[in-house]
């Protein structure tokens, strides 16, 4: 493609690091591609940056939008909210029918449905896609998941496969389903992320506060496993971060960082969405409170000083327990990567999404923050049987399951011993245990909330619902205390 004319292939709002470097990846698979910031200055540095003098930078949003090739396609990488609002509104007058807008952003799944039913009525094609990969990821190659009009994908198809990474020559993008779903599923992602994240953090305390080990002995534990079964990117660059000192310093960087973590919201989006879907993913639940409860530095600076921390590592044979770690934390990997594909089931029947979860595994394999080995294992679970109604239930993840949990059994159990906190680790092991159990002591909170509250209850063996008036202990012990409902 090139720019004939002067005219430009492809547009791109907000040439911050996401924006502009995928606006470089774009020129270097010989797209003609224009960039617009309000900001001068990303402009010019898109030009320094562009060594095949395929890209344009504008400052000005009427020269950006005469300069792009009619029908325009034209995607926004800007902060999520109210700012993709704004662009739209400041952009729709000066766009004809039958352009195309994408947004890449972190949108929400919610705002992405609202945009694509107002532009509809518009005339406009409007499409969502999450893009994952962070700054190199855009730059050499992401993972995206778009979602919304095909028609409007399948002319971005040519340049987005191009663009995307690759795994086995597959490229990373593939549509994934009408609506707002190509945002679900890159915020599930993200959800997912999150659960990754928090479970290494914890396998780092584990090994500090337990095993007393020392950063280039964690780091070098984090190596390892990178280059066996847990190879992931997250490992990988856990890995790099327990090699990295400033220049002039012995102290790792690591080490000098404030122990509050931030957040964007996406993993917030993804619990919330999970509770009204009631699809349960207490991984990723964990990780979200955990970030929020990092924040209280001062209170748990003086709680530490009350209720006093038993500085003494863990009684036990560190190699055997690092074995055991290596098989909790595949456990926990597992059980993240199901809790997210089991929300993705849930979500496609619920929004109608229909989503293919063999090829968005697929997709994940690369580019993406989250692609590890075992997404390898997922697509393959998810080719043989696309209703799998839950990972666990495929006979290669439940051998992989079954060999693991010793493990995680063992080291949690010693962890809360010593008080060391895992919790998503526990979390995990939680919902492995109760989604094992064919009896959960649920019955009892069905009995509770009818004594209290008449809420009714079911039982085995009999049609309808039930009431017991549970004080008037005569009833009960006849066993006659049941009756219908009014
Ligand atoms: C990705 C990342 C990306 C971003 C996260 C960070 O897939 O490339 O997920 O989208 O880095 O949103 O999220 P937090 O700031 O919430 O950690």
């Amino acid at each position: 493609m090139s720019n004939t004319a002067g005219k430009y292939d492809f547009g791109m709002i907000g040439l911050g690091t996401m924006g502009r470097n995928l606006l470089l990846n774009m020129g270097d698979h010989g797209v003609a591609g224009a960039g617009y910031d309000k900001d001068a200055s990303k402009g010019q540095l898109l030009e320094e940056e562009d060594k095949n003098g395929n890209l344009k930078g504008f400052s000005d949003v009427n020269e950006f939008v005469g300069s792009l090739k009619s029908p325009r396609a034209i995607m926004m990488l800007v902060p999520a909210g109210k700012i993709v609002d704004s662009v739209i509104e400041d952009l729709l007058p000066l766009l004809d029918k039958g352009d195309i807008l994408i947004d890449g952003g972190n949108s929400h799944f919610t705002d992405t449905d609202r945009r694509v039913a107002y532009l509809e009525t518009k005339g406009f094609h409007f499409f969502g896609m999450g893009v994952s990969g962070g700054e190199e990821g855009a730059r050499r190659g992401p993972s995206m998941m778009p979602g919304g009009d095909k028609e409007a994908y399948n002319v971005m198809k040519p340049i987005l496969e191009a663009i995307a990474a690759k795994v086995d020559g597959v490229p990373c993008v593939t549509y994934i389903g009408p609506g707002a779903s190509g945002h679900f599923v890159k915020m599930v992602h993200n959800g997912i992320e999150y659960g990754l994240m928090q479970l290494i953090s914890e396998t780092y305390e584990v090994m500090k506060k337990g095993l007393q080990m020392d950063d280039e002995a964690i780091g070098k534990i984090f190596t390892q496993w990178n280059e066996g079964r847990l190879q992931s990117f997250l490992m990988e660059i856990t890995s790099d971060i327990f090699q990295y000192k400033e220049q002039g310093s012995d102290q790792l960087l690591l080490d000098n960082i404030k122990d509050e973590a931030r957040a964007k919201g996406t993993g917030k989006w993804t619990s919330q969405v999970a509770m009204d879907l009631e699809s349960p993913i207490p991984t990723i639940d964990a990780a979200v409170e955990m970030r929020d409860l990092s924040k209280y530095k001062a209170l748990r600076v003086q709680l530490s000083q009350i209720y006093s921390v038993n500085d003494a590592p863990l009684s036990v044979d560190r190699d055997s327990f690092l074995v055991e770690l290596e098989q909790a934390f595949y456990f926990t990997m597992i059980m993240s990567y199901a809790q997210g594909m089991h929300l993705l089931s849930k979500a496609s029947s619920e929004y109608k999404y229909g989503l293919h979860l063999a090829e968005i595994a697929k997709i994940w394999r690369g580019g993406c923050i989250i692609r590890s080995g075992f997404l390898n294992e997922i697509f393959t679970a998810y080719e043989k049987d696309n209703n799998l109604q839950h990972l666990l239930l495929d006979e290669g993840v439940q051998k992989l399951t079954v060999e693991n949990v010793p493990g995680i059994r063992s080291v949690l159990s010693k962890a809360i011993t010593a008080g060391i906190a895992m919790p998503a680790y526990a979390a995990s092991l939680g919902y492995f245990d109760n989604l094992r159990n064919k009896q959960m002591p649920s019955n009892l909170i069905q009995a509770q909330r009818d004594y209290f509250g008449a809420h009714t209850y079911e039982l085995i063996g009999k049609e309808g619902v039930f009431h017991t008036k549970w004080g008037e202990k005569s009833i009960s012990i006849k066993g006659s205390g049941v009756k219908e409902k009014q």
